[in-house]
């Protein structure tokens, strides 16, 4: 059988805070495990021939947590995003940042403009970092920018149209979208992205989810019938 590899494949990493606390640590080592998860999984998408991976790293909701929390996690992610940005160059990774960027601190925001810049070569994958985003916002978002785009009304305006006006204009829709520890739900992620999206939901924490769940991911979706809607 011809394998399928999904073009877009996104993931809900979750689980990092129960990881911890079943562990007798602190969340924030979750967070700090749960990076060596990601970069197990860029390097797996990576050999496995995708072309997009997508990551939830931090909803609009999660400003609500503990401002220790919040800022820790900041700190990882800013640091995460330098310690990697040399490895993304030499293996042809463009990461780009996705998300309300006007709830983000200065010095966060030109981080990322700098990471944007010195991967935006890179040919084999992009990394998509979704931060401070949630779907509804870019739902509103998109309908802001339409509206003032089309002054004479949105009469015409095609679904595909209206999908140029989303952060993700130009990034194919997510094939298989993967939530790890256990939860079943969407939780504001991409709600108008993931209209014919493959679900996988693993009880794996996401500290746990490294390469070989990665792949046992990508096995799943190979046996899934994709009908988008129509008879075979
Ligand atoms: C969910 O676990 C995880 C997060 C809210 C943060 C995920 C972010 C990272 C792993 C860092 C990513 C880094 C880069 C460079 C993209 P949770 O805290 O909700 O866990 P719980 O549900 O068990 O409490």
């Amino acid at each position: 059988m011809e394998e399928r590899i999904p073009r877009h494949v996104s993931i809900i990493m979750d689980g990092n805070g129960r990881w911890a606390k079943a562990r007798g640590k602190e969340r924030v080592q979750g967070h700090i495990e749960g990076v060596e998860s990601v970069r197990a999984c860029v390097e797996a998408a990576a050999e496995e021939g995708v072309e997009f991976l997508s990551l939830y790293a931090f909803s609009e909701e999660n400003w609500n947590r503990p401002a220790e929390e919040v800022s820790a996690l900041m700190d990882l992610m800013m640091l995460s995003i330098r310690r990697e940005v040399g490895s993304f160059v030499k293996n042809g990774i463009r990461c780009i940042v996705l998300g309300n960027r006007s709830r983000l601190s200065e010095k966060a925001r030109s981080a990322i403009e700098g990471m944007e810049r010195e991967t935006a070569g890179g040919g084999r994958m992009t990394l998509v970092v979704f931060l401070s985003y949630s779907g509804k916002w870019d739902i509103l978002q998109a309908a802001q920018k339409a509206a003032a785009a089309h002054p004479e009304g949105l009469d015409s305006l095609t679904q595909e149209d209206f999908s140029s006006y989303l952060v993700t204009a130009g990034i194919p829709d997510p094939d298989l979208l993967i939530r790890t520890s256990g939860e079943q739900r969407i939780s504001n992620y991409l709600l108008w992205q993931c209209a014919y999206t493959e679900f996988l939901f693993t009880d794996v924490l996401w500290p746990d989810f490294r390469k070989e769940e990665f792949r046992s991911a990508l096995r799943e979706y190979a046996k899934r019938d994709r009908r988008f809607g129509k008879v075979k």
